[in-house]
Parts: structure tokens; C-alpha cells; sequence
């Protein structure tokens, strides 16, 4: 990746001038089968953008309680749009009730806001990294249809869902009126996202996002590492999955840490200690070279096979005799 943005063709793409952006817009809208596509730094941006291209001041944009939208995005909708994020629980899957969606989209009425768009995570981050099929999401996006309201889909991992699930990830979003995608995490670029949608979505997006600074000039020196992501790093991250999976069942055998190896279907794992306060585990796992989040592991490129044994080794260990830290 650092050879292809060394030797990356660049222009303005504020002007739309930069080849390789266009080129990166261009494959990303195709395996997504829409229309258009847009470059972004990042995918809280590619959100927010989002949302400012659905929503306007004073709308409402139902989400996932434990969506990364609503938790983990600095309340951007709200802070720079002024758009209300109403909550509705999410399943331990991550799926919406269609029962409580219909219940929350709001009627007309003087005393409401407009419910401007429903939001969507896949694959569910917070959820164990569930792997949403389109039947798995369809009586959201129907129950939001019908009443003529438009579906985001914060697909971040979307295509560790699509590898998941042996889909093509046009096929998972093929509902969605929109999509963001990232191209760091499991496709392992180092910066980047893109939001799908149509032509005229895309425009009024391209429009959002200079407003937010994320208009970038010679930015195909980025645009090129999104481009190997896409043509070369989807298909292995069934490894990631792979790994993630043998990293839970090995944890699982280790007295003092919960985990349910049956719920990790992607390369997220939450797990917890029983004799070790979580912040004392990870700070002793990183003394080690092993950088874990208190309570989530993610696996990704670079970490291989062995990796796995040694990480639940190095836990089997630690946990046999769980002293303090010595001080750092
Ligand atoms: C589901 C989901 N959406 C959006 C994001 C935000 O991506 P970024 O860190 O590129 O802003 C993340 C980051 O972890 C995520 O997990």
C-alpha cells in the first residue's frame, strides 16, 4: 500500500481532478451496485455526512442503542446538524423490532419532529460483530419504506459481513438508500471511507462533506491505498474470522475469562475477567506486545494463526497467577 501511494496519480478533488479518487469512487459505488460514491476521511465522517444529506435542523433520525452512531460518533448529528438521534433498543444481534421502529416513527403532529431516516449497523460492532443478512434487516428497511422513510446503513465492516455470510455486499445493501463503508479496519488501509447512494444523494454528500472540511485536495495518495483495500483485501478477511473464532474457543478454555465463542460470527470478540479488573488485563497484555480493548478483542491483518495460539497462551498464563503490574 505505501508503494501504491508513493506512486499514486493525483489532482484537485475538490475540482473532482484526482484520477485515483474517482477511480476508488468509481469501484466502490460498482461493489455496491449504486449509483455514486463519495471519498471521506473517515467513517464518523461518512455518518455524519450521511446524516446531513438525509436530515435537516430539527428532524429526527431513529438508530440502535448501542449503535456506534449513537454512542461513539461525539453526538455530531446533533453538535453540527441539529438533528435529534432518538434510540430504539437493539437486539443482541444488533436488528431493530419492527414493532418498536413502527411505534417511534413519528406521525403528523405539530409537536414532532420529522422522522427523517433510520439507521442501520452492519456488521453490528457493539453486538458481538454480528453479520446481518438483507432477510435480517428487510422488516427495518420495509417497516421504514412504507412510511416513505429512507435506510442508512453504517456498514463500517460491511464487507467482513458480506465475506461472513458468502454474500456479495451489493446484495446486503441492496435495500439501503445509502452506505458508508470503511476501508481502515479489516481492509486495512490507513485512512478512508466512502458513502453509496444515488447520483443525486451523492452530490448533495459531496456538498456536506466540504462543509464539515473534509473536501481534500491531492488525496490519492490516500485514495490509492482504498483502492488495493478493495481489490485485495476482502477475500482474507475470512482468516480475521477464522482467527477471531479460534481466539474465542481458546479463551473459552481459560478459567477466569467469560466469553461465548457461539456468538462471534465476524473477527469481533467481547469478553470479560473474573479475577483480574479489565484494565489490569489489558495493561499487562500490552507489556507483553498484545494490545487488546478492556473487554474486545479484534482480530486484523498481520495477526496470524500462531498469533492466536501464543495471545491465548500468554491469558492462560497471566491468569493462572494474576499478580499486580509492575509500574510502568
Ligand atoms: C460500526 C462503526 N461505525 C463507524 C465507525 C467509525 O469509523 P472511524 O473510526 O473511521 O471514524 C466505527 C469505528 O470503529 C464502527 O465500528
Amino acid at each position: 500500500m505505501r508503494e501504491a501511494m508513493f506512486h499514486a496519480e493525483v489532482g484537485d478533488d475538490v475540482y473532482g481532478e484526482d484520477p485515483t479518487v474517482n477511480r476508488l469512487e468509481r469501484l466502490a459505488a460498482a461493489r455496491l451496485s449504486k449509483e455514486a460514491a463519495v471519498f471521506v476521511s473517515s467513517g464518523t465522517m461518512g455518518n455524519l455526512v450521511a446524516i446531513l444529506a438525509h436530515a435537516g435542523r430539527g428532524d429526527e433520525v431513529i438508530v440502535g442503542d448501542k449503535s456506534h452512531t449513537l454512542v461513539n460518533e461525539v453526538g455530531g448529528a446533533a453538535g453540527l446538524g441539529g438533528v435529534q438521534l432518538r434510540p430504539i433498543r437493539n437486539d443482541r444481534r444488533g436488528l431493530l423490532d419492527p414493532g418498536e421502529l413502527k411505534a417511534a416513527i413519528r406521525g403528523e403532529d405539530l409537536h414532532y419532529p420529522r422522522t427523517a431516516l433510520v439507521c442501520l449497523e452492519n456488521t453490528h460492532n457493539r453486538c458481538n460483530g454480528a453479520a446481518l443478512s438483507v432477510e435480517d434487516m428487510h422488516p427495518t428497511t420495509a417497516t421504514a419504506h412504507d412510511r416513505g422513510i429512507p435506510v442508512h446503513i453504517d456498514g463500517a465492516r460491511i464487507f467482513n459481513a458480506a465475506v461472513a455470510l458468502g454474500v456479495a455486499p451489493s446484495e446486503l445493501v441492496r435495500e439501503a438508500d445509502s452506505v458508508q463503508f470503511c476501508l481502515s479496519k479489516g481492509l486495512s488501509a490507513p485512512i478512508g471511507s466512502l458513502i453509496v447512494g444515488t447520483g443525486e444523494f451523492i452530490s448533495r454528500a459531496r456538498k456536506y462533506r466540504k462543509m464539515v472540511g473534509g473536501g481534500m485536495r491531492q488525496v490519492g495518495v490516500i485514495a490509492a491505498a482504498g483502492l488495493m483495500a478493495l481489490e485485495e483485501m476482502v477475500a482474507r478477511l475470512a482468516e480475521d474470522h477464522e482467527n477471531a473464532k479460534q481466539l474465542a474457543l481458546g479463551l473459552a478454555s481459560i478459567p477466569g475469562v467469560t466469553v461465548d465463542p457461539a456468538v462471534v460470527e465476524t473477527n469481533i470478540i467481547f469478553f470479560g475477567t473474573r479475577d483480574l479488573p479489565l484494565a489490569e488485563f489489558v495493561a499487562r497484555l500490552k507489556q507483553q506486545g498484545v494490545l487488546v480493548g478492556p473487554g474486545r478483542m479484534v482480530t486484523h491483518y498481520g495477526i496470524t494463526a500462531s498469533d492466536i495460539t501464543t495471545v491465548v497462551e500468554m491469558v492462560r498464563a497471566l491468569l493462572a497467577s494474576p499478580q499486580p503490574a509492575a509500574p510502568r
